[in-house]
Order: C-alpha cells, then structure tokens, then sequence
C-alpha cells in the first residue's frame, strides 16, 4: 500500500494543499494565490494574508482531497509547514492540521518550510536522491546546503545579509515593474542586454557566503545617477544586466560548493529557481563539469503544498510526529 501524505502551505501568500503518494508522486496541487491582491500594496499585508488564509484553506483541502480521490481514512500523515514564514500565516495552516489530526486521528508532522523546497526535486526525478548539493534562494534564504540524507543537511554557506529574492524584488520594485519583482524582472530581461550595466561582484575573503547589498546599493546608486541628468533607465536592459550579475555570483558560489566538497549533484530549490537565466547558468555549469543537475519543474519551484507533502513524507518515514502542542515558528532554521 503507497503511503498518502495531505500537505498543507500557508507561510506566506499562497494558500496550497496537496495529496503525494509515497513523497514523490502528486496526486494534486491546489494553489490558492493572493499574489494579485497584495501587489496593490507593493508586498504582502501580514494581516490580510492571515485572513485570507482562513477564508481558502478549508475549500482548498476539500479540493486537493477530491481531486486525489481519497478520503481521510487514506491518509497516513497530515503535513503542514511550522516555520519560517509569517506567524499569523503559517498559525492558519497548522491550526487546520492540528483540527484535522485531532478530529481523524491522523499522525500530524510539522515541516520546514525550506526543507519543502528542497523536496521540488524529489517530485521532479522521482529517481533524485541524496546526497546532493542544494541551492536554496527564495525571497528570504540564499545558501547551499550539503543534503546528506532525506532529513539531514549541513550548510555550506549562506547570506550575511539579504537574500537573493528580497534583491530582485527590491530593485524591481525601484525601476517600477511593481510585485512581485522577481518573475517580473526575469519577463523584462528577455528583451534586454545583460551587458548593458555593469555591477560589482562581492569579495567576501575565506568564505562562500552571499551578499547581496552592495550590488542593491550599486544598482541604486546607477539608478539615481540616471534619474540625477533628467533620463530613465532602460528598464529590460538593466533588468537582464542585474539578474544576470547575482545568477552569476549565484552560480560560481555553487562551483566552489562543488570543489570544496566534491559532490557531483547538484540541485535548485526555492522561488528563485524558477528564474530563466539562473536555470539556463546552472544547467551550463552542469554539462561543462559534468556534474548531475535537478531543476525543480516549475510549478513545483514557488510555494506549493506538494513539496510539503514530499518533505513530510521522509519525515514521517524516519518516525517524526508532532503533536498539539506544535506551534508556528516564525524563524525556524533547518
Ligand atoms: O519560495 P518563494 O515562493 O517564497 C518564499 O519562501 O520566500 O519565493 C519567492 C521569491 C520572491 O522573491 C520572488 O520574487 C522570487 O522568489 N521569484 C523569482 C522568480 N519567481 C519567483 N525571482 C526571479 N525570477 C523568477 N522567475
Ligand atoms: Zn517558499
């Protein structure tokens, strides 16, 4: 008998739930966005997440339960993220898992959020497994991490200051493409010339982490100096110009993440693998070191509860449960 995971996603502005089979294979994926609402704001309200999470997540699970075709008696674990994201997002989903678990008696397992994302992959090449190198960039992580087994990862460098989404959503935001500025910026860079503007690449001696500042502060300052003689910025060229310079630094950080530990696969994770010209830098860098790659499909690479159910799976399979007593972890680390 295939064991059926129910996932559920409420850290941020998606409202997803979904039912896996044996962490690899989706039966559905419900994505309940508030994406469009919250761009009137130029990001997402706390708040209004919140209650727009409570208003979605009932229908959604009834809809992920109907289109699996299962009933809650087949279900063998419910999963639901408990950090890190949003504490008054995330308590909507755990509440509804805790309800569920106590109410069905189903085991209930509490999932990190990244380690979610990590798992896109495991649902992408049902045959990808650890060990493997990760890239993990999403609107507030950028690190590799070294994933020895299903649930035990080491990190190999992370940020020292924003992440890889935040700098993409920040400087998109500047040149007016509005929210969310990641898929926005990665749209306008394909008419653009990632030469155009040049940026300069971080020298953080002795050490692979990530920053991101200087380059928002560089891309700033290029900005206002335009804007300062009374011309604008072409917005497609300076986007391809920037989102090529951090996939690049991107890219050789995971290069090194390769030589410094001679791992051979290497994989993406998080809201920013969806980005073209990171997927297109990383697949390269795979065929010219021969080096195997997963890039999680695209529908698997921004928040969704597939992942979740695929991460709690190997949880649930390695003996975790969780009881009433979880709670929302705001800050949760891996
Ligand atoms: O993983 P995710 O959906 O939510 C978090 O857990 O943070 O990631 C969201 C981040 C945002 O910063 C968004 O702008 C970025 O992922 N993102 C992209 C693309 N799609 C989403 N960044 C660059 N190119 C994209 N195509
Ligand atoms: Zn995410």
């Amino acid at each position: 008998m295939p064991i059926i995971t129910l996932g559920i996603e409420s850290s941020c502005d998606e409202t997803a739930c979904a039912v896996v089979e044996d962490g690899r294979i989706v039966r559905s994926s419900i994505i309940a966005s508030q994406a469009d609402f919250h761009s009137q704001y130029g990001g997402v309200v706390p708040e209004l997440a919140s209650r727009m999470h409570v208003e979605a997540i009932v229908p959604c699970i009834r809809e992920a339960m109907k289109q699996a075709q299962v009933d809650y008696s087949d279900i063998d674990a419910v999963c639901v993220t408990k950090g890190p994201g949003l504490v008054g997002a995330l308590l909507v989903g755990v509440s509804a898992a805790k309800a569920l678990c106590e109410v069905k008696g189903i085991p209930l397992v509490g999932v990190n959020h990244m380690a979610g994302h990590i798992a896109a992959n495991y649902l992408t090449d049902i045959t990808w497994e650890p060990p493997f190198l990760c890239l993990v960039v999403s609107g507030g992580h950028s690190e590799i991490l070294l994933v020895k087994d299903y649930c035990d990862m080491e990190y190999i460098c992370a940020t020292r200051d924003d992440a890889a989404g935040e700098a993409f959503d920040k400087i998109a935001r500047v040149i007016g493409l509005g929210y969310p500025g990641g898929p926005k910026l990665d749209a306008a860079s394909k008419s653009g010339d990632p030469n155009a503007y040049s940026f300069p690449a971080p020298k953080i001696s002795d050490s692979l982490d990530f920053s991101f500042s200087g380059i928002k502060t560089a891309a700033l300052n290029t900005i206002n100096q335009v804007r300062l003689k009374g011309e604008d910025v072409n917005v497609n060229d300076f986007a391809a110009s920037y989102q090529d310079a951090i996939c690049s630094i991107l890219c050789d950080r995971l290069w090194q993440a390769v030589k410094q530990t001679k791992m051979k696969k290497i994989c993406l994770a998080g809201g920013v693998s969806a980005n073209s010209c990171l997927r297109k830098k990383i697949n390269d860098l795979a065929s010219k070191r021969n080096l195997q790659v997963c890039l999680p499909k695209m529908t698997y690479c921004t928040d969704n509860a597939a992942m979740i159910a695929s991460a709690g799976y190997f949880d649930y399979m390695a003996g975790v449960r969780d009881t009433l007593d979880m709670n929302a972890y705001p800050s949760l680390e891996m």
